[in-house]
């Protein structure tokens, strides 16, 4: 193509504009920025890289947070799938071409995470926060009441719900939902390693061979959750486009704690009560199971995790939050990333709650 024909073209597509919340919803401002992350990240930098237009563009993306706020559902399910679809840019292998390495993107990436991240200190009250003790030693069981006595502890979508009235179809939705972070765990904790060393990297390397199957390829962790998703026949296309906001951000947060260096002691938090609230709630996923006389092979994954998270967390709780712990800053921002967990996940419990009765 000439340099003209690819003006003329890029001209089209400016003259297009990008839409405005006053004569689109959010989600097909996402719908017509979606396509964008498979075209080329120079296509991207070319098209938006003017100050103006990127302005417009950010300006855009920062309505739906101000949407979300007001209590827009579609907006805050526009922000998060759209985040989404970028950070699988960056966790995927690509199959085409790719926005990967935009500048624009960057900017576009960025103005979604921190809006994301100020909706959730939004939930946090100070006195958490810097409720930390000082001594290391009380941290961390003082971090274990402050989750038994928050809403996500034994929530009663688990305690209730799954466990006791679940049927087939509403375990299924259940997986689909819970593949926005069981699928990709050992990638998330390759992210988290970066940069660490001694006891703490050490304590994420163990978990990582865990989650290889402590090399065998059929004990692999992604290829046990997968098993379960096929035995509901679960397509692709579902996982890709069958996700609720609440479930779209528990898998955001845990890609955004990861990726950034500055943000590890909030992903210690945050794995922190992943990993620890994992055996209860699947103690239920479990009985449910048995209760439905589902078949055994599927549920491997659910019953593997019961002893092998248990295990992570006091792993993680004695090896890396505990000698963590001692300094004000590490504790502030490893108490935020176990609020960000447990609030969100309390959220997206109620939402799923709410759904399924
Ligand atoms: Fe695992
Ligand atoms: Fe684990």
């Amino acid at each position: 193509m000439s340099a003209t024909a690819t003006a003329t073209v890029v001209t089209e597509e400016l003259t297009a504009g990008i839409p405005r919340f006053s004569d689109h919803s959010p989600r097909e401002f996402v719908g017509w920025f979606t396509p964008w992350l498979v075209r080329s990240a120079e296509d991207l930098d070319r098209t938006f890289g003017s100050p103006s237009i990127q302005a417009d563009l950010l300006d855009a993306v920062g309505s739906l947070a101000v949407l979300r706020a007001a209590g827009d559902g579609d907006a805050f399910f526009a922000q998060q799938y759209l985040l989404s679809r970028i950070y699988a840019l960056h966790l995927q292998l690509p199959t085409g071409d790719t926005a990967e390495g935009s500048v624009v993107l960057h900017a576009v990436t960025r103005r979604l995470e921190l809006d994301t991240m100020a909706a959730e200190d939004a939930w946090l009250d100070e006195s958490a926060l810097s409720g930390g003790p000082e001594d290391m030693e009380d941290y961390v069981p003082w971090l274990k009441d402050l989750t038994r006595a928050h809403r996500a502890f034994k929530h009663p979508y688990y305690h209730e719900f799954v466990r006791n009235e679940a049927t087939p179809a509403d375990l299924r939705t259940y997986v689909v939902q819970e593949s926005a972070v069981d699928s990709r765990f050992d990638d998330l904790l390759a992210l988290m390693q970066l940069g660490t060393s001694g006891a703490e990297k050490m304590e994420i390397a163990a978990n990582f061979w865990d989650e290889m199957g402590n090399g065998d390829p059929a004990q692999v962790h992604t290829l046990l959750f997968s098993r379960i998703i096929d035995s509901f026949g679960i397509t692709e296309a579902e996982l890709a486009g069958g996700l609720s906001a609440e479930a779209l951000l528990s898998g955001n947060l845990a890609v955004l704690c990861c990726r950034y260096r500055y943000l590890f002691p909030e992903a210690v938090g945050f794995l922190a009560m992943t990993e620890w609230l994992v055996p209860d709630r699947f103690s239920q996923v479990l009985h449910a199971w048995r209760r439905l006389e589902l078949p055994d092979p599927a549920i491997v994954y659910h019953e593997l995790h019961i002893g092998v998270d248990a295990h992570h967390a006091s792993g993680w709780f004695a090896n890396v939050v505990k000698p963590a712990a001692a300094d004000p800053a590490a504790r502030r921002g490893m108490t935020r990333g176990a609020l960000w967990r447990l609030n969100s996940s309390a959220r997206y419990l109620d939402h799923s709650l709410a759904q399924a009765r």
